[in-house]
């Protein structure tokens, strides 16, 4: 892998590069290990769903290695003998890449690569790869790079940075002061984590904001969620083109990805993109997306988007419950959505033995007003409708009201306003003094 032929992340992404080539399909071989309580199975099932993940990053899977150990080299990863085996296998199937299933640590990884005389990455390259080439909002792209950068500082060596000096022929070896070349890109990378923790921070503080001013608006929020590649860029611009989309100047500011969507009931909601997820999402990831990850956190609703067209979509949806589980989001309802119903027959059978689901293309728009009554029955499940009488003294009542829920109808009486409402259940319960006595 020269640096001339750097992923296109690599050209706009600063410090940081994309770890796979793509200016031709890269060949690669994966190496896995089996480590009790895991099983074989478990070890195939995890280089399936790499192998699917390099094959998204853009290159081909020739080959597989896998051992069976009681615990991991703590130099090599592998056992030293397999390593050679290893190498033999490379150099049989001509590949340029090995990819681990699990992450390396800065030794193993450079170890490896003098025993294979070839390019040793992990897992978490080949999802921060990815990442790298979908991110698309400012935000995504900046989020992508602060991890980048983490997971490759400890990792910087002499002649193998990919840093833009060496790009761009600046190959001193040494610099004034007595500074290795080394150290200068450490310390500029250093500078550059802390200037994108920094703008991520200030998008932070923004998006709270917005969920204040979401919450006091008593705005109903739905986040997008699924796995890497299901459509939910797809699903989110499909609904945008359905003219559902309200403009809102208070939401459409820096967070590309949020728009407030008015539903077939009338209710608006706000919808929000979230990050692809995948089994094992890097931690350097999470970190970095924490703030885009307590969106689907807080959401009301969550709309699991599944790849009905994937070769095992069950595999993937529960990839996504897990990461649900480990960002605090596994309490928040959730509507399975099967995308790409144009592409796979068996979404009928998926929906059919998943009741409560809908069936969608985003691709063509088939089945997404049903998603869109879905989403609205779904979230009024959530309130309770209530009809309130409250007398013209109180004001400060009614103020609660129209703070707390979603106001349907107001009528002026001799003695007071009777207003109809959703509320949630612990807002009604708050209110109950003030139910009409039919209620
Ligand atoms: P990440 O950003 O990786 O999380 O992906 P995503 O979930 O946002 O997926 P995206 O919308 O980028 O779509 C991934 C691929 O699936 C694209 O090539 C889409 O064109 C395709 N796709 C999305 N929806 C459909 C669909 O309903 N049918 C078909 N056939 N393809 C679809």
């Amino acid at each position: 892998m020269t640096d001339s032929h750097r992923s296109a992340f690599g050209e706009h992404g600063g410090e940081s590069g994309g770890f796979i080539e793509r200016t031709f399909r890269e060949r690669i071989v994966l190496a896995g290990v089996t480590i009790p309580p895991a099983t074989e199975e478990d070890t195939d099932a995890g280089l399936d769903e790499l192998e699917a993940l390099v094959d998204t990053a853009g290159a081909d899977v020739i080959d597989r290695v896998v051992q069976r150990r009681q615990t991991p080299d703590p130099a090599t990863y592998i056992g030293r003998g397999k390593a050679d085996e290893l190498r033999d296998a490379a150099e049989a199937a001509d590949c340029d890449t090995v990819v681990f299933d699990d992450e390396l640590s800065p030794a193993q990884q450079r170890n490896l690569e003098k025993i294979l005389g070839r390019t040793a990455i992990d897992r978490t390259a080949v999802i921060l790869d990815i990442f790298g080439q979908n991110a698309s909002s400012q935000e995504g792209k900046a989020q992508v790079e602060l991890a980048q950068l983490r997971y490759r500082l400890p990792r910087l060596r002499r002649g193998k940075t990919a840093s833009l000096s060496q790009q761009r022929g600046g190959g001193a070896a040494r610099f004034g002061g007595g500074e290795t070349k080394l150290e200068v890109d450490r310390r500029r990378i250093v500078r550059r984590i802390h200037k994108l923790e920094a703008e991520l921070r200030d998008v932070a503080s923004h998006r709270e904001t917005q969920r204040k001013q979401a919450k006091r608006s008593r705005t109903q929020s739905v986040a997008i969620v699924g796995y890497t590649n299901a459509g939910k860029s797809t699903l989110l611009n499909r609904l945008t083109d359905s003219g559902v989309l309200v403009e809102d100047r208070l939401f459409a500011t820096l967070d590309a990805t949020t728009r407030r969507l008015q539903l077939p009931g009338g209710e608006a909601v706000l919808l929000t993109d979230t990050v692809g997820f995948v089994r094992k999402l890097p931690h350097q990831l999470v970190e970095a997306f924490r703030s885009t990850l307590q969106v689907a956190a807080d959401a009301d609703l969550l709309v699991h988007v599944v790849d009905a067209s994937a070769a095992d979509p069950i595999a993937q949806m529960h990839a996504v419950r897990d990461v649900l589980v480990e960002i605090g989001a596994a309490d928040v309802p959730e509507l399975l959505c099967f995308n790409k119903a144009d592409a796979a027959p068996e979404a009928k059978r998926l929906v059919d033995r998943h009741p409560g689901s809908v069936r969608v293309s985003a691709l063509t728009g088939e089945g997404i007003e049903d998603l869109l009554i879905a989403v609205g029955d779904r979230l009024r499940a959530q309130t309770d409708l209530v009809e309130l009488h409250v007398p013209y003294a109180r004001g400060d009542v009614l103020a609660e009201v129209h703070r707390e829920g979603e106001v349907l109808s107001e009528t002026a009486g001799p003695d007071g306003v009777t207003v109809r409402a959703r509320l949630d259940p612990a807002g009604a319960a708050r209110l109950q003094a003030w139910a009409s006595p039919s209620e």
